[in-house]
């Protein structure tokens, strides 16, 4: 795993010169933000021997490095998730890529339902903490003593500092901003209600099917990672509708000003 890993980085390396120093994950609907940065370079995914390919709709698949003002980013436009079948060692390779890239600051972002009843569709939920259920984590396997500790702390997974940076930048903005527990489930099927009740009595605030298990490959780093979620439908058993992905992608492009008014200021800061 290692090695395919540093072949991976050593490719990125080969074909971009650029040192970022924070990192960012785009969710579904919300990759456009890469587009309006200041661009230096990109790398598509296929052109990165041994990198996993999404296969989702709307995850478009890149490396985008460039500026957010003074600071330079590299950002992925699109992920893969469990549920298209990759091992959970190759859907956080991407990130351990950053990391090993020289990222100090990892900004992860998704698509998420809302299983608190009083959130809307359309807020954004700051992740304070994280549950996991129904995927094995990441750092199962020998350990890569190289990247961390075989039984890292998850105590304060969503760095304290910079949730209250993203604090500040929401009101900066004039943006409302949630806070909550993100929980990961597999997928790729949205959640039984059922489901979403135990999401609630665990103290589950957004379900979604990604991010949790890149943050701890981060954390495993020791990367500082902060995460937002847009909440762009409710939860089943909350939602009076069926779920399905247009709702996700139009909700998410209905916040895409305030999503990139938001993350610009949160980089900044
Ligand atoms: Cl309701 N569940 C999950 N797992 N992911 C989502 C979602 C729901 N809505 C958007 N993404």
């Amino acid at each position: 795993m290692y090695n395919k890993l540093l072949a991976c980085v050593n490719s990125v390396k080969e074909k971009v010169d650029f040192q970022p120093e924070v990192g960012m994950i785009l969710g579904s609907g919300l990759g456009d933000y890469a587009n309006d940065i200041e661009i230096v370079d990109t790398i598509e995914y296929t052109d990165i021997e041994g990198f996993p390919i999404s296969t989702v709709k709307g995850h478009a698949g890149r490396f985008v490095f460039g500026y957010v003002g003074k600071i330079p980013v590299v950002i992925m436009q699109g992920r893969v998730h469990f549920y298209e079948g990759y091992q959970m060692s190759d859907v956080v390779l991407p990130t351990r890529l950053m990391g090993m890239l020289g990222v100090k600051k990892l900004i992860l972002t998704n698509a998420a339902g809302g299983s608190n009843e009083n959130y809307k569709p359309g807020n954004f939920m700051m992740i304070t903490d994280h549950i996991t259920t129904g995927i094995p984590s990441p750092l199962i396997g020998p350990n890569l003593e190289e990247l961390g500790p075989r039984f890292p702390d998850m105590s304060e997974v969503y760095s304290k500092r910079l949730q209250e940076v993203i604090r500040n930048s929401a009101k900066a903005c004039n943006i409302e901003l949630q806070e909550g527990v993100y929980v990961q489930f597999s997928g790729p099927n949205y959640e039984t209600p059922a489901e979403i009740r135990l999401a609630q009595r665990w103290g589950g605030d957004a379900v979604g099917m990604s991010t949790a298990c890149e943050a701890m490959a981060a954390r495993h780093m020791g990367i500082e990672v902060c995460g937002i979620s847009c909440i762009t439908n409710m939860a089943a058993g909350i939602s009076k509708v069926e779920l399905d992905h247009k709702e996700v992608q139009e909700t998410a492009d209905r916040v895409s000003n305030d999503f990139k008014k938001l993350i610009t200021n949160i980089v900044e800061n």
